[in-house]
C-alpha cells in the first residue's frame, strides 16, 4: 500500500492509464496484456466496394457509417430490423420507454450523484458463437455446393471476422456515450484536481470501452481526470463486473434453461425461412442452426464491415422471431426465469448501496473484490461521478439482483411473441451494445409531488410541506427511466419513476438474503423446466415446480 500511495502522489496528473511500470499495481495497468482474454481481428472492411446500395425501389440515404437500408421482405412500414437484434444490436435509446414519461427537474432540485454502469460497444462474435460452425461448414463445403437467387453470394462468400474485440462502430458507441455523458454530468465531474477512479475489467474490449467512453467525456487528455481500474476477468476471480467467473453453477443445466426455451421458438419461427432456403441451395442441407447462425451473421458483419448480404434473406417477421428468441435466452439463463438470476448481479448491487451509504464492505459478499472495495484507493466512497463497465448478461443480473420485477412476468411463452403490453423484457432495449445504466440521486428542497399533473407551475412541482429537503433515487437505462414503483410498492406509483432514497434503502436491506448467492452459484439443486422459476433464485421444493412440458431441442 506504500508503494501504491507514493506511486500516485509521484505521478501526480501524468498518463497513468498509459504506464505500465514495475511498481503499479496490477490493477491500475491498463496495457491489455494481462488477462485480456482470447482475440482476434478480422479483415480491414472496405464497404465502398462491398455495399450494394442503391438498393432496387428504396431511396437513396447514404450510409452513416452503416448500411441499414437493406430491402426487407414483408417491411411495410420502414421498420429497422437493426433494432431486432437483440444483444446484438447497435446502441439505440429505448424507443418504448419503460413504463413512464420522462420528466424535467423541478426548480431548486439537483441531480448530486450519478453512477453509470456501461455495456462495451459492438463486437466480433465471441469464441464459441454460431457463427463459426457456419463458417466451418461453408468452408469445408465450397465448391461443392450451388447456391442461387439471393443466397448466390454464399457460392464465394469467407468468413472474414475477429473474435472478442471491438469493431470500429463499438468504439464510435463508447465515445459517444461518454460526450453524452459529459453532456448530461459534466458538472458533476470534481474540478479540484483529484482524478475519479474509473472502473472495468481485464478484457480487452472491455479496457478498450472505457478508454474510447472517457475520451468522450474528458477528452484525449482523460488521463489527467480519470484513473482507470480494471478488475481481474477470469474463472475463479471475484468481479463484479464479471460476475458469472464466481458462480459455476451458471453453466450447469439448470441455469440454462432460456437456451432450451429459445431453441423451441427457433425450430419454429425459423422453419419457413430454413425450407425457403434450402431450395436455394444444392449440396449442403440447410438446417435451422443454418438459419440462426445466418441472423447472428448479418449482426456480426453489418457492425463489422458496415455491410451483410445475410440481412436481406429474412422477413421483418423472422426478423421479429430473431430478436425474442433473445429475449427468451436472457430471460431464462440470466433473469428473473433463472436460479442464478440474481446472484450473478448481487456483487454490483452491495457496491452500490455502498457507495451510496459510505461505507466499505467489511466482508466478502457476492462476487466483490474485497481487496480492491475495503479501501478508498481502489474504492472510493466519495465520487459523485462514479463510471464502471461491464457486461450484457452481467446487467441483465443486476437489474434482476436489484429486484426489479417489471422484468419478471408474465413468463413469456416459447410458442408465439405475445402483444408488447405482455412482453415484460426486450433484450434490445435492456443490453444493446453500449447500454448504459445511469442511477442518480436527486436532492430536492422538497417533497417532488407523486402525480406531477397535480403539481403547478406555481409550486415548482413540489408537494407540501414545503420545507423538507428530500432526496429520490432514480434509475435510466438506455435513456428512459425505470420505473421503481413498479417494482417496489413502497416507492409509490410516481409519474416520474423515482424512488425517496430512504424508502429504496430500505426496500434494499434484504437484497443480498434474497439472492441466495451461496446456494444458488454453489449449492446442488435439480434442473426445473424453463418457466417454473419465476423470482431469480433456485426452487425451494418440490411442490413449487409446475411441471412443464419442455421439449429439448439441440441447436
Ligand atoms: C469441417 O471439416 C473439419 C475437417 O474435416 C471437421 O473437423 C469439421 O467438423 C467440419 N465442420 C463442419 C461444421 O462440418
Ligand atoms: C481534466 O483535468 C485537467 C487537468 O487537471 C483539467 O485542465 C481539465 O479541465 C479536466 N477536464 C475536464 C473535462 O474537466
Ligand atoms: C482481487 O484483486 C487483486 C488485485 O487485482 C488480485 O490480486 C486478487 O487475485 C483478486 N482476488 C480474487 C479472489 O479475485
Ligand atoms: C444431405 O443429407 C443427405 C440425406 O441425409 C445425405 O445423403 C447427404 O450426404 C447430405 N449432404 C451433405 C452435404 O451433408
Ligand atoms: C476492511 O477494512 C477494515 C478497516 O481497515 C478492517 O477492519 C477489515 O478487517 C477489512 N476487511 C477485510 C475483509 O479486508
Ligand atoms: C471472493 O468471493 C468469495 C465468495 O463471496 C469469498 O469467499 C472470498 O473471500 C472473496 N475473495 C476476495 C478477495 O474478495
Ligand atoms: C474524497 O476523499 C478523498 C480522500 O479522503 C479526498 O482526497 C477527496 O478530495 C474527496 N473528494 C471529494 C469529491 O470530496
Amino acid at each position: 500500500m506504500q508503494k501504491l500511495l507514493s506511486y500516485l502522489f509521484l505521478t501526480g496528473s501524468s498518463a497513468l492509464g498509459a504506464l505500465a511500470l514495475d511498481d503499479v499495481p496490477d490493477y491500475f495497468v491498463t496495457d491489455r496484456k494481462h488477462f485480456a482474454g482470447p482475440k482476434a481481428t478480422g479483415i480491414a472492411p472496405f464497404l465502398r466496394a462491398t455495399n450494394p446500395a442503391p438498393f432496387p425501389g428504396v431511396s437513396y440515404i447514404p450510409n452513416s457509417p452503416l448500411e441499414t437500408q437493406v430491402p426487407i421482405a414483408g417491411n411495410d412500414h420502414n421498420e429497422n430490423i437493426f433494432e431486432l437484434f437483440g444483444h446484438l444490436s447497435h446502441y439505440f435509446p429505448n424507443p418504448e420507454g419503460f413504463g413512464v414519461d420522462e420528466h424535467s427537474l423541478p426548480t431548486g432540485a439537483q441531480i448530486t450523484w450519478v453512477n453509470m454502469l456501461s455495456r462495451h460497444g459492438a463486437r466480433y462474435p465471441t469464441l464459441g458463437s454460431a457463427a463459426f460452425a457456419f463458417a466451418d461448414k461453408v468452408k469445408n463445403l465450397t465448391g461443392t455446393f450451388e447456391a442461387k437467387d439471393e443466397l448466390k453470394f454464399l457460392n464465394d462468400w469467407i468468413f472474414t471476422l475477429g473474435y472478442e474485440i471491438l469493431v470500429p462502430i463499438g468504439k464510435q458507441e463508447l465515445f459517444e456515450s461518454g460526450t453524452l455523458h459529459y453532456y448530461q454530468y459534466g458538472h458533476l465531474y470534481p474540478n479540484d484536481g483529484n482524478k475519479i477512479i474509473a472502473r472495468s475489467t481485464t478484457q480487452d474490449r472491455m479496457v478498450e470501452s472505457a478508454e474510447y467512453f472517457l475520451a468522450g467525456f474528458f477528452g484525449l487528455g482523460w488521463t489527467q481526470n480519470a484513473t482507470l481500474e480494471v478488475i481481474i476477468e477470469k474463472p475463479g476471480y471475484n468481479n463484479s463486473l464479471a460476475g458469472y467467473f464466481l458462480c459455476p453453477n451458471g453453466n450447469k443445466p439448470a441455469a440454462r434453461q432460456g437456451d432450451h426455451a429459445s431453441a423451441q421458438w427457433i425450430a419454429s419461427y425459423l422453419a419457413d425461412a430454413t425450407e425457403r432456403l434450402d431450395a436455394k441451395i444444392q449440396g449442403f442441407n440447410w438446417t435451422i442452426a443454418d438459419s440462426y447462425a445466418a441472423q447472428t451473421l448479418c449482426a456480426y458483419e453489418t457492425v463489422a464491415l458496415g455491410y451483410s448480404a445475410f440481412c436481406g434473406l429474412f422477413t421483418l417477421d423472422e426478423w421479429k422471431g430473431h430478436e425474442y428468441s433473445i429475449d427468451l435466452a436472457f430471460t431464462g439463463n440470466n433473469m428473473f426465469q433463472s436460479p442464478v438470476g440474481r446472484a450473478t448481479g448481487i456483487g454490483y448491487v452491495q457496491e452500490i448501496l455502498s457507495r451510496l451509504t459510505h461505507h466499505h464492505l467489511q466482508e466478502p459478499t457476492g462476487q466483490v473484490n474485497i481487496t480492491l472495495d475495503n479501501n478508498t484507493v481502489t474504492f472510493p466512497l466519495n465520487q459523485s461521478l462514479n463510471l464502471d463497465f461491464s457486461h450484457d448478461t452481467n446487467i441483465a443480473h443486476i437489474l434482476t439482483a436489484f429486484g426489479l420485477t417489471q422484468f419478471a412476468s408474465p413468463i413469456l411463452p416459447t410458442d408465439h411473441i405475445p402483444p408488447l403490453d405482455e412482453r415484460p423484457l426486450i433484450v434490445s432495449h435492456l443490453t444493446p451494445f453500449a447500454a448504459r445504466l445511469d442511477i442518480e440521486v436527486i436532492s430536492a428542497p422538497s417533497p417532488v409531488c407523486q402525480s406531477r399533473s397535480e403539481c403547478t407551475y406555481e409550486t415548482n412541482a413540489f408537494g407540501k410541506p414545503k420545507d423538507q429537503p428530500t432526496q429520490y433515487i432514480h434509475f435510466i437505462l438506455n435513456q428512459r427511466t425505470i420505473p421503481l414503483g413498479r417494482s417496489f410498492a413502497e416507492c409509490g406509483e410516481r409519474d416520474d419513476g423515482w424512488c425517496e432514497l430512504g424508502t429504496f434503502l430500505d426496500v434494499q436491506k434484504d437484497s443480498l438474503e434474497r439472492a441466495e448467492f451461496e446456494y444458488s452459484c454453489f449449492g446442488e439443486y435439480d434442473s426445473v423446466p424453463y418457466g417454473n422459476i419465476k423470482d431469480g433464485v433456485p426452487l425451494k421444493k418440490e411442490t413449487e415446480r409446475e411441471y412443464r412440458p419442455d421439449e429439448q431441442i439441440e441447436l
